[in-house]
């Protein structure tokens, strides 16, 4: 369960009027904890702005907030009426994730303003400041002029000081599937957030939302203005961008700031910005390994829908789960287990085909100590779904499913709303929570792009929204490039759990011969460690890894960590990600590089004082290549303590695994 830990300071300190005198003409300060980051606010003409910097090193120039209604402007006339400021300081415990507690300290502002004169409308604006970035949000407070009312656009702007070089997707990008580019601010047109921000002598930057609650998912555009960027919100079928009912507040517009890139990954003020679980009893959501009858049809073995060749026949599936019980994973995915496969339409989530046999195998799943996970492809038909998903979670429950990965493959929710809308978000929102009424695990494939509610809702456990392994089975460019996989982690990663499904063993694609997965196999086992999720896919056909010695590090792998580091990281180039295991005393090494090979060292001082470990070391073998030669993998075992340095040797789109074992 979530438990605070601590909160030491909680103060709320309400300045007087000659203050706020001073500060309509002023700016106000904010600092972090550590004082190193300083966001100032104030009023110019009417206008509400913030600038950021850290270590005087100036990082948001004057940037105006604002909002564009329906009925007209909310971005001027205004003046301050109350300021309050707030220091806070707790460290509480996720259900899951990558470390077993996480600090929450920041420095607060709270400014309460009004127009001037027209309407004299009210807002609420709120700043943090953490020593891992700043953060800022909207509230409409109740009041009489302001009630129900439609925003077109936020007008929340982030006016970079330098012509910073970003990564990201384009708006839209269907599903968030697409590859993440590098361009100059001023080169960028729009981007769906998380969009991370790097240029020589200055912080890393990541710009993204935290919890996204009854509003409209987050991108940014470019204004033409030099390094002007601007919110654009994910708009409604109708234009509209959100339908408002005040009170109501908007999600958090969070910048990450890190003087490394592995500081962004070890940034948790997205989950800080997120209200604590609502869940009581969590003891029924466990991360864990999982398998699927899943590749298999990406790779046009098998069919989802019922004919000779389906996968989701009662007696493949007792093959997985015999699979799945002799090598330790909790979960088995199976798709195409209900009707509606021949048009991707018609699904009905009640009704299985007639070679699943639910309860046989679910019985058989029982006896071994494994769990089906289940699947509900809505196809993007959301009222059907919502129709039907409470009788179907019940139905699965009934089965002792406790997991599901849902899908919304169709161009549109319903033909007309997109993932990342009001309407879209009110729709995940709802899935969640029915999910959590009837205890079910939920992996989220076709998301709108996550923003941190897996902390209030800890049944939320991973999600696509990436350009995940599949693209490697059947993707017209040949499949996902080299160095995908060293950029993700510092972009879509940010925004949370990822289920990439790694862990491909073979590497021959003979659906479409000119696609495949661009790694070694090294690589894929190292992905396993540094591509964070509570649930995960061990993506590739059993009958690939049935005697092969690799596959130990994969059946070893936790799920769950009590400590992340990042020994190394550059965005786009290599990655090493060190974790220890929630359970033990163990820890895990995934290291990985794009298509240069690589000499890392790393100093083994993670590991704790005084203690032997074995290292079970998983590297790629001679000549080991990711186009041509993705299989030799050098298996070596050795004695190390924390004073040990260890070479990391990496292949052209390499990797290494390591396996640190207590003694
Ligand atoms: C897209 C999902 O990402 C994939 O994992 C799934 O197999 C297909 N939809 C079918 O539901
Ligand atoms: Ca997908």
């Amino acid at each position: 369960m979530t438990t605070i830990l601590r909160t030491f300071l909680c103060a709320i300190i309400i300045l007087n009027i000659l203050s706020i005198t001073v500060a309509q003409k002023h700016p106000i300060l904010l600092t972090s904890p550590d004082k190193k980051i300083s966001l100032s606010t104030g009023i110019e003409s009417g206008r509400i702005y913030y600038t950021v910097s850290k270590n005087k090193k100036q990082i948001i120039d004057k940037s105006f907030l604002g909002f564009i209604f329906k009925t007209g402007t909310f971005n001027s006339d205004f003046i301050i009426k109350e300021i309050k400021q707030n220091t806070f300081d707790e460290t509480w415990k996720p259900v899951w994730g990558e470390e077993s507690s996480i600090r929450n300290n920041y420095n607060e502002l709270i400014i309460n303003v009004e127009e001037k004169t027209r309407l004299k409308r009210k807002m609420i604006l709120h700043f943090k400041a953490f020593n891992d970035g700043v953060a800022f949000r909207y509230e409409f407070p109740e009041q009489k002029n302001l009630t129900d009312f439609v925003i077109m656009d936020e007008e929340t702007e982030f006016n970079f000081s330098q012509n910073y070089d970003s990564w990201s997707i384009p708006f839209p990008s269907e599903f968030y599937e697409a590859l993440y580019t590098r361009k100059s601010i001023n080169k960028l047109d729009s981007a769906v957030t998380p969009v991370t921000f790097q240029k020589d002598g200055l912080p890393y930057v990541t710009i993204h939302e935290a919890n996204l609650t009854d509003y409209a998912s987050l991108n940014l555009k470019n204004t033409g203005h030099s390094n002007h960027l601007k919110s654009c919100l994910t708009p409604l079928s109708t234009g509209e961008k959100v339908v408002m009912k005040a009170p109501h507040v908007t999600p958090w517009r969070m910048i990450i700031i890190g003087d490394k890139a592995s500081d962004l990954l070890l940034s948790r003020m997205m989950l800080n910005l997120n209200e604590p679980s609502k869940i009581k009893d969590v003891s029924w959501i466990k991360p864990g390994r999982y398998i699927g009858i899943w590749w298999g049809m990406h790779m046009k073995k098998y069919t989802w829908e019922m004919g000779p060749k389906h996968g989701a026949t009662t007696e493949n599936v007792k093959r997985y789960i015999d699979f799945a019980a002799k090598y330790n994973f909790a979960g088995v995915l199976v798709e195409g287990w209900n009707v509606g496969w021949e048009d991707w339409k018609s699904y009905d989530f009640l009704t299985p085909y007639p070679d699943f046999d639910i309860k046989t195998i679910t019985n058989y799943a029982a006896e071994k100590n494994v769990k089906l996970i289940g699947h509900h492809e809505t196809g993007g038909n959301t009222i059907k779904y919502e129709r039907q998903m409470d009788s179907a979670f019940v139905f699965y429950k009934k089965y002792g499913v406790d997991a599901v990965k849902t899908g919304y493959v169709g161009s549109f929710l319903d033909g007309k709303e997109r993932n990342g809308s009001q309407y879209g978000i009110r729709h995940y929102r709802k899935v969640i929570e029915t999910a959590a009424k009837r205890q079910i695990m939920i992996d989220n494939h076709e998301p709108a792009m996550p923003t941190g509610l897996q902390r209030t809702y800890p049944n939320l456990m991973t999600q696509e929204g990436v350009r995940g392994q599949e693209w490697d089975a059947w993707s017209a460019d040949g499949g996902n490039p080299v160095n995908h996989t060293t950029v993700i982690p510092f972009t879509r990663g940010l925004a949370g759990p990822m289920d990439f499904t790694p862990a491909t063993f073979n590497f021959t694609n003979t659906a479409m011969p000119n696609t495949r997965v661009h790694t070694t196999l090294a690589k894929q086992l190292a992905l396993f460690v540094v591509l964070y999720s509570p649930l995960q896919m061990a993506s590739d056909m059993i009958e690939n890894y049935e005697g092969k010695p690799e596959f130990d590090f994969i059946t070893k792998c936790p799920t769950n960590w009590s400590k992340t580091i990042v020994p190394h990281a550059e965005i786009g180039e290599y990655l090493t990600i060190v974790r220890k295991d929630i359970a033990s005393d163990n820890w895990f090494l995934g290291s990985i590089t794009n298509e240069t090979p690589r000499d890392l060292k790393l100093s083994c001082d993670f590991l704790d004082k005084g203690v032997n470990y074995i290292a079970h070391i998983y590297k790629d073998g001679p000549g080991a290549h990711f186009l041509n030669n993705q299989y030799p993998v050098t298996i070596e075992e050795r004695e190390v303590t924390s004073k040990d340095v260890m070479e990391l040797k990496l292949a052209p789109g390499g990797g290494m695994g390591v396996f640190f074992e207590r003694k």
